[in-house]
């Protein structure tokens, strides 16, 4: 598979690349700052540009067969948009390249996840991480109406663990209140998901 990768300067795009290439896939990766990813550049095709502009997106995109998305803030708790612009510009590139498929990772409690968080989860969700839930909700609303197959990753709290196979991932999974699942884990699954047509117009909920 040609699969692009964006957030690949990420630790979870990181590895998403990595388990794409172990996997045989040609990979390319738009990245705003594309000397970040060292040695890594002489394995993947590198974009330089930025996840909300779809020319940028669309030149990416060109050739590939699929998107992943591991788009972030890092440590920050305001989305200031990223998300509904990257989707916005994803969706528009869509339709100007051959790409169908999107793997998005989400984040547990955005959207119909909210319901079956765990109250206390729920007052996170809605005080300290309500700009970016709000805006990631937004985004994929966007998606789910679009053409594209689609499935949306919703992992609970992400570790910088091994990658152990032993999550549980459904579209509604039991989570307790302390859940996490390593980045490793939720890579293998979306670089998984990408190439499975069992996952299309599915969430993806992933925790231990
Ligand atoms: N932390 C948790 O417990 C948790 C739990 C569930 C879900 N999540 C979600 O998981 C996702 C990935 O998180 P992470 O910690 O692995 O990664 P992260 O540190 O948030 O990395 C974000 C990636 O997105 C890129 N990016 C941001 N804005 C961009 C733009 N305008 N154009 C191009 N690239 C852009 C960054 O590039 P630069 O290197 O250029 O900044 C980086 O590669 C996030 O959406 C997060 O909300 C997190």
């Amino acid at each position: 598979m040609k699969l692009l990768v964006l957030g690949a300067t990420g630790p979870t795009g990181r590895l998403i690349v990595d388990a794409a290439l172990q996997c045989g896939d040609t990979v390319a990766v738009l990245a705003r700052r594309p000397e970040v990813l060292g040695s890594l550049a002489g394995l993947v095709r590198v974009i330089a540009g930025d996840a909300t502009s779809s020319s940028d997106v669309a030149r990416a995109m060109t050739g590939q067969d699929a998107a992943v998305s591991a788009l972030g803030r890092g440590r920050s708790v305001r989305a200031r948009g990223l998300f509904t612009q990257a989707a916005d510009a994803v969706l528009k590139a869509a339709e100007r390249t051959s790409v169908s498929r999107l793997v998005w990772m989400s984040s547990f409690g955005v959207g119909d996840t909210y319901a079956f968080a765990h109250p206390l989860q729920r007052v996170m969700y809605s005080t300290v991480l309500r700009d970016i839930y709000a805006d990631k909700k937004k985004s994929e609303e966007a998606i789910r109406s679009s053409g594209l197959a689609w499935t949306l990753v919703y992992p609970t709290t992400l570790t910088h663990g091994p990658a152990r196979g032993t999550y549980r991932v459904d579209d509604r999974v039991k989570v307790k209140l302390v859940s996490r699942v390593s980045r490793a884990d939720v890579a293998q699954f979306m670089h998984q998901a990408a190439h499975r047509p069992e996952w299309i117009h599915r969430d993806a909920v992933i925790t231990d």
